[in-house]
């Protein structure tokens, strides 16, 4: 094994005009991960000593994304203000490279090639290292006629030269090897070489590809087979879709291989940044899951879940069709169907929350359980308190928002409005169909509703009112009738 710890570029200053975007090209997404960023995780688990991203068109909005996510400066760039071809590019990095010695391999990638594998990039510091040339480079057989640099060897195999599609004869286009475009390559070499490539080809551009010729002489450069899948690059959307189908598929198979059943991997959607996913989870069809999503064991997420951002703990039951993000879900917590857990939301362990209850800013404590029909925002909910159906709390004035307070065991009545801010103390109850304004008391009841009213025999006269009435004015009857206040009078409450 080698143990060399290889400096990485990635050229990514191409237009990509293809992709008919505003974003430059290695910012689209690959199962939730941007083009550069999969490189870069590849170069990174391949034990990469420095990563330099070589950038042009947008280079702001690449460096800020490269910041973002691995910290400022972390990632080094390198401008490539005119894009002059692949050796130009890798030219324009050398000055970020100038304290390195020149016996560093330095592997070069492509930002626009995002499945290569981090064992290939191991393969081809290794290769490198072994050389005497000093360079390595991974070929491929397309599975399709691709436009690619060819690999032109003589009688013996040794590697003389890559041909450029655009640059080759006939003859040359039968050949089957082609330039995957990932190369490892002595800094000294790259440094020499570099300085005397020449612009004298189809496309008058400096082409990286004339290296191998100038390792011919040094003995010729080591050619490593790897699979088309993990080399092919992205030039359009029609690309993207399809290298993106094989991302999600290599993501998905690692999964199941750790222990995780998709019922329907082809119809899972599992982002690249996801995990830990626990062994024996069970994941149904059309479940999406998102950005740092963590799943703990045994957890069961049904058919068409949607989980962004959020961390879910063991044994917890996601039943179909829950929403749910930038939340904490605790262990066992039984959620769904048709939950929605909006960012800020914390269950914490044996939690219930059934269908059409949505949560924002919410804590919800053990044992809590809100079944049915409620919005919880901006709300703590005590242990084992009991949210009834139709739960609101009214916690947006127009203005400002304000907490509701709901203490352990307190029982909230069906229908209630919790006008925040507003407690209600521990173990209180709050009669169905009440609005409360002021804190309730621990223990005690709290009702706001109208007393019932009962009028015996009323309905009996009613109906009698309304069929005289209908008689007398025929079917259109005109006049509105108020069931309340009928014309001939059938009695107001109290009477007999
Ligand atoms: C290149 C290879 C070709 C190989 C193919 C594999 C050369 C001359 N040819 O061709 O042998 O078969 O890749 O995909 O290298 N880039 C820059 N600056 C530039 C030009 C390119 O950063 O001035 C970047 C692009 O953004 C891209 C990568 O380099 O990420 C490759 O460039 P591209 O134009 O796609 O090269 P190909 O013509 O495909
Ligand atoms: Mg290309």
């Amino acid at each position: 094994m080698n143990q060399e710890s290889p400096l990485v570029l990635i050229m990514a200053a191409g237009l990509g005009t293809r992709m008919k975007s505003d974003r430059s090209k290695v910012l689209h997404e690959l199962a939730g991960r941007s083009m550069i960023a999969w490189v870069v995780e590849a170069a990174r688990s391949a034990g990469a000593g420095r990563v330099v991203a070589i950038l042009g068109h947008q280079h702001e909005q690449v460096k800020a994304h490269l910041d973002a996510r691995y910290g400022a400066g972390v990632i080094g760039v390198a401008l490539q203000a005119e894009q002059k071809g692949t050796g130009h590019a890798v030219r324009c990095a050398l000055p970020a490279l100038e304290r390195e010695p020149d016996d560093r391999i330095v592997v070069i990638l492509s930002g626009d090639a995002p499945l290569l594998r981090s064992e290939r990039i191991a393969q081809l510091t290794t290769a490198c290292a072994a050389s005497p040339a000093g360079m390595a480079l991974l070929s491929t057989i397309p599975d399709r006629p691709m436009p690619y640099g060819r690999l032109v060897r003589d009688d013996a195999g040794k590697l003389l030269r890559i041909v450029e599609h655009v640059d080759a004869t006939p003859a040359e286009r039968e050949i089957k090897d082609t330039n995957a475009g990932f190369y490892a390559v002595r800094l000294g070499h790259l440094r020499a070489d570099l300085a005397t490539l020449q612009a004298n080809n189809a496309k008058g551009e400096l082409y990286l590809t004339d290296l191998v010729a100038r390792a011919a002489a040094r003995g010729g450069a080591t050619a490593i087979d790897a699979p088309f899948e993990e080399c092919s690059g992205i030039n359009d959307r029609v690309d993207l879709a399809a290298v993106d189908a094989a991302a999600r598929r290599r993501i998905n198979a690692d999964w199941m291989r750790a222990g995780v059943t998709f019922v329907d991997p082809a119809a899972t959607y599992v982002d690249a940044d996801v995990g830990p996913i626990g062994q024996d989870v069970w994941i149904g069809p059309g479940v999406c899951l998102r950005g740092k999503t963590s799943i703990g064991a045994r957890t069961r997420i049904d058919v068409g879940c949607i989980i962004t951002d959020t961390t879910v703990a063991d044994d917890v039951n996601l039943k179909p069709y829950s929403i749910f993000s930038e939340a904490q879900i605790g262990p066992r917590g039984q959620i769904g169907p048709f939950s929605h857990g909006r960012p800020g939301t914390r269950l914490d362990e044996d939690v219930h929350m059934g269908n059409f209850v949505e949560t924002k800013k919410a804590h919800l404590m053990a044992g809590a359980k809100a079944n049915h029909l409620a919005y919880l925002g901006d709300a703590s909910v005590g242990s084992k308190a009991n949210i009834g159906a139709g739960t609101i709390t009214c916690n947006y004035d127009g203005f400002f928002k304000h907490k509701t307070t709901i203490e352990a065991g307190a029982f909230i009545g069906s229908d209630s409005q919790l006008v925040a801010p507003v407690t209600i103390g521990r173990g209180a109850f709050v009669a169905a169909g009440s609005t409360i304004t002021k804190d309730v008391p621990r223990d005690s009841l709290a009702l706001t509703r109208v007393k019932q009213a009962v009028v015996e025999g009323w309905a009996d006269r009613f109906r009698e009112a309304q069929a005289r009435r209908k008689n007398r004015d025929g079917k259109s009857g005109e006049t509105k009738v108020d069931p309340i206040d009928p014309p001939t009078d059938p009695g107001k409450p109290g009477d007999k």
